[in-house]
């Protein structure tokens, strides 16, 4: 069958890897896909995520059985809905569905309805209102922009003066309304979960991913510095907690409220001393955990999508290995950047997915802020953590920074 992946990234780089091992997938497109997929995807650069009627027509002229969106931002701009009514199957939810992800108060108003352990909130929709909140709330208090913002979108005020600062910042942004939590203290993690409607499978390997820049979490969030899977010292009984009070009943309370969720739902978890809790949905796989996940998984990423949409039971196969991988981003990220650098050193075998690179004649130069993450295996986490950290020596770039300290939660 011919399988289209949308999106640029490093996850869909994965995911196009990750297909071309299939035995169902005889063909692979990506759009617009990167010069890095070029060997093993017929990559449409030309075509952009967001001109979804030429995605439907190339979908349509293509006889494509399945389209794989990768990103959140065509799945809350509705090109699942697009292509789905003209018939074309896809993995990746509606727009509606996509709102978990889409609108942080979307999916608060359904956590707190269905009792689902998250952070307390208050939604305050204008900067007067927010001023005098911050006066008597408790510190540090989370700030969350309603909207997509690449993981950016997020502030944690330690105090009163940061709170000013934020709430100054984040209200002078186009959209007015910004989600106060409770600041929760606890390992994170995370879940995939493949989702159709009421049938819910989570993937039995979680993976942790790294949001702040610089060593030691500290410094601005990013989109993610780097992950590792399997997270050994989070053991199954809590991913079964997760399971039981996180997954299974958010998938339901979409169900009953009438979204039909189809893809992979992904549950950001923080661990906190009462258990489990949600810090965040996304309607898609994570970045860089995709790459680290699919890596680990042998089993046939097609044949589990196809066991999903009929709701048959989804037996997950792994490598017995740690995976390890290390985001080498541009100097500057998450701020300004410069691009057109030369990067080089790497190979595009599995040991690299590449997600801010672009061909310049001979040469690959950097395209954006996150550019490539170098993998490691591994019998254990410290093993891979010391091959992923051989691959990022191979690469040779004066225009790249990345953390040290990727994985060493896991190592004690
Ligand atoms: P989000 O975009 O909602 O995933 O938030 C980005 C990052 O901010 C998370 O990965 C956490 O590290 C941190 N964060 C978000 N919400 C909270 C919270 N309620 N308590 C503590 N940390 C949080
Ligand atoms: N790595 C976090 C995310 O994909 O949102």
């Amino acid at each position: 069958m011919k399988v289209l992946v949308i999106g640029t990234g490093g996850r869909e780089h994965i995911l196009v890897h990750k297909l071309n091992q299939s035995s169902l997938v005889n063909k692979i497109f990506a759009i617009p896909g990167n010069d890095a997929m070029s060997d093993i995807a017929e990559v449409h650069s030309e075509i952009a995520e967001t001109e979804h009627d030429r995605i439907v027509e190339f979908a349509n002229e293509n006889n494509i059985s399945w389209v794989i969106i990768g990103p959140e931002q065509p799945l809350t701009d509705g090109l699942a809905d697009k292509l789905q009514a003209k018939q074309i199957k896809v993995f990746g939810p509606n727009k509606a569905a996509a709102q978990i992800e889409g609108s942080k108060l979307f999916a608060k108003q359904l956590m707190e309805k269905y009792n689902i352990p998250t952070a307390e909130y208050k939604e305050i929709t204008n900067k007067f209102d927010a001023l005098q909140y911050i006066e008597t709330c408790e510190y540090p208090v989370v700030l969350k922009k309603d909207g997509l913002a690449a993981g950016k979108g997020v502030i944690i005020a330690e105090n009163y003066e940061e709170a000013v600062e934020a709430v100054h910042l984040l209200y002078s942004q186009e959209l007015g309304t910004v989600v106060f939590e409770q600041f929760l203290e606890g390992e994170e993690f995370s879940l995939m979960t493949f989702v159709n409607g009421d049938y819910v499978v989570p993937f039995d390997c979680i993976a942790q991913d790294h949001k702040r820049a610089f060593d030691e979490d500290k410094g601005p969030n990013t989109g993610g510095m780097g992950a590792y899977c399997p997270v050994p010292h989070i053991d199954q009984k809590i991913l079964e907690r997760t399971n039981q009070e996180i997954a299974q009943p958010i998938a339901q309370a979409m169900y009953k409220e009438g979204y039909m969720f189809f893809g992979v739902l992904y549950i950001g978890v923080i661990l906190t001393n009462e258990g489990p809790k949600v810090i965040e949905f996304n309607a898609r796989f994570g970045d860089p955990e995709a790459q680290v996940l699919l890596t680990r998984m042998e089993s046939d990423l097609m044949q589990h999508i196809l066991d999903l949409e009929a709701k048959r039971e989804i037996t997950f196969k792994w490598k017995d290995a740690s995976i390890v991988g290390v985001m080498l981003a541009s100097k500057g990220y998450p701020g300004k950047y410069e691009k057109g650098k030369i990067v080089s050193g790497f190979n595009l075998d599995g040991n690299y997915f590449v997600s801010g690179l672009k061909k310049d004649k001979d040469n690959f130069v950097t395209s954006g802020g996150r550019v490539i993450l170098a993998l490691g295996e591994g019998h254990d986490i410290v093993s891979a953590k010391a091959n992923a950290y051989k691959a990022v020596e191979k690469i040779k770039s004066e225009a790249l920074f990345y953390r040290k300290d990727i994985s060493n939660k896991a190592i004690k």
